[in-house]
């Protein structure tokens, strides 16, 4: 099978390693990638969000299926595109995708399909927002209505703050404040049945304890040993098939990674947000421990032939995952900068370096072209054990200015 992997970021990377593994991937290609996908695949020059270039590419490739990373992919109707040149896709119609790059759309569909989530108002004004702000009181949580690579929301208690976001955003969400731990859930989809993925964790704000601003996301661990029994059955019953149902019903079959973010609280599981792709960085653990090959996965789902009774199988043990951001990341990274020790970071045991902000500059060595630069993974028996590695071996990268957040998965690790 040949296949072709769209995006750039460390998520593409975790998927081309993954791919890579799989044997009936025969022949791997990445468009564009980056200068770690070219060591397990063949990097090309396209702009991933431009549908006639990527048809003309999977022609040229004669690709068997396209695996789409990005968003902003798929709400370009690259999906669309593929699929209409009978090109096999593993990532939504842009129609579809609107359940990641509209709240107020998502939200339509969780209201329509009876899926628990935040109580939210969609504003027209500011005079709504004030209302809406003091309905639900502090915590306030408002949100860019579009895409926003997760830097669109606000959490805060200073309504002040709140009312700032709201008038820099173009159609503003306010939403009633979660409580409790956040989810990832990754349910992969044909249109009709889905099967889940292992749960994991990821860190959005830039700085330990969980302050500073929201980011992509500075590092995630799987498994979760601290949720409940029960869970992944209990979003794939009551959150993951009705939306995939409720889509469907609307004539917008849903084939991708439908990606459920989710609060466990006190009043019992509530979706955050969906996403119409794989996270990053939670891929970056989840694919790591998957055993069962990925590639006929995903092709199986492209093709709407997905098994709903298959049973994925999982390398025991943990991952965990920090990522190294540049100088300035998330406000304004810088690029250009040099980045070593890669060698050396790979050289911890249980340890292994992603790139997801690099590129080569004239001479060779890789620099920083994003603000998310590297997602350094360990690996272990445990969390503690794979966030030893990961720790380890991000203390050997040496980037000017770079920084990563020291307490990543480091509750899950004490819990043991
Ligand atoms: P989103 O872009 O919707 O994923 O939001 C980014 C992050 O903001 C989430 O992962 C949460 O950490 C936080 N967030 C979003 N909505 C809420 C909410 N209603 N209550 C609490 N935190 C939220
Ligand atoms: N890690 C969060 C995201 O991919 O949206």
């Amino acid at each position: 099978m040949r296949v072709l992997v769209l995006g750039s970021g460390g998520r593409e990377h975790a998927l081309a390693r993954a791919l890579h593994r799989d044997p009936s991937v025969t022949d791997l290609h990445c468009g564009p990638g980056n200068p770690g996908t070219a060591a397990v695949a063949v990097n090309h020059q396209v702009d991933p969000t431009d549908p006639n270039a990527v048809v003309e590419l999977a022609e040229r490739l004669r690709t068997d299926l396209v695996v789409v990373g990005p968003e902003a992919v798929l709400v370009a109707g690259v999906g669309d595109a593929l699929r209409a040149a009978g090109i096999a896709c593993f990532g939504p119609d842009a129609a579809a995708a609107q359940i990641e790059a509209s709240k107020a759309f998502a939200k339509e569909i969780m209201r329509a399909a009876g899926v628990p989530t935040a109580d939210a108002q969609v504003c027209e004004s500011m005079v709504d927002v004030e209302a809406a702000l003091d309905a639900y009181g502090p915590p306030y949580v408002v949100k860019d209505d579009g895409l926003a690579a997760g830097k669109g929301v606000v959490v805060t208690e200073d309504r002040d703050a709140a009312l700032a976001h709201a008038a820099a955003c173009d159609r503003v969400v306010v939403e009633e404040y979660l409580d409790g731990p956040e989810v990832s859930l990754f349910a992969l989809c044909d249109g009709v049945h889905a099967v889940p993925l292992l749960p994991a964790q990821d860190f959005k704000r830039a700085l330990d304890g969980d302050e500073g601003p929201n980011t992509g996301g500075m590092g995630a661990y799987t498994p979760l040993t601290w949720a409940p029994a029960g869970l992944v059955d209990e979003v794939m019953a009551t959150v993951v098939q009705p939306a995939l149902d409720e889509l469907r019903s609307r004539g917008l079959p849903y084939v991708g990674v439908l990606y459920a973010g989710l609060a466990l609280t006190s009043g019992g599981v509530r979706v955050v947000e969906f996403n119409a792709r794989f996270g990053d960085p939670e891929t970056q653990v989840v694919l790591d421990r998957l055993a069962t090959p990925l590639g006929g996965l995903l092709h199986a789902c492209a093709l709407g032939g997905l098994d709903p009774a298959v049973e994925l199988a999982w390398h025991p043990g943990a991952a965990v995952t920090v990522v190294v951001a540049a100088e300035g990341y998330p406000a304004a990274p810088v690029k250009g900068d040099p980045v070593a020790g890669i060698p050396e970071a790979e050289a911890v045991g249980g340890a292994y370096v992603l790139h997801a902000g690099t590129s080569l500059d004239g001479d060779g060595v890789p620099v920083t072209s994003g603000g998310r630069v590297l997602s350094v993974v360990g690996t272990g028996p445990d969390v503690a054990a794979a966030r030893a590695a990961a720790y380890a071996a991000a203390g050997r990268i040496r980037l000017r200015g770079a920084h990563f957040r020291t307490d990543i998965a480091a509750k899950a690790a004490a819990a043991g």
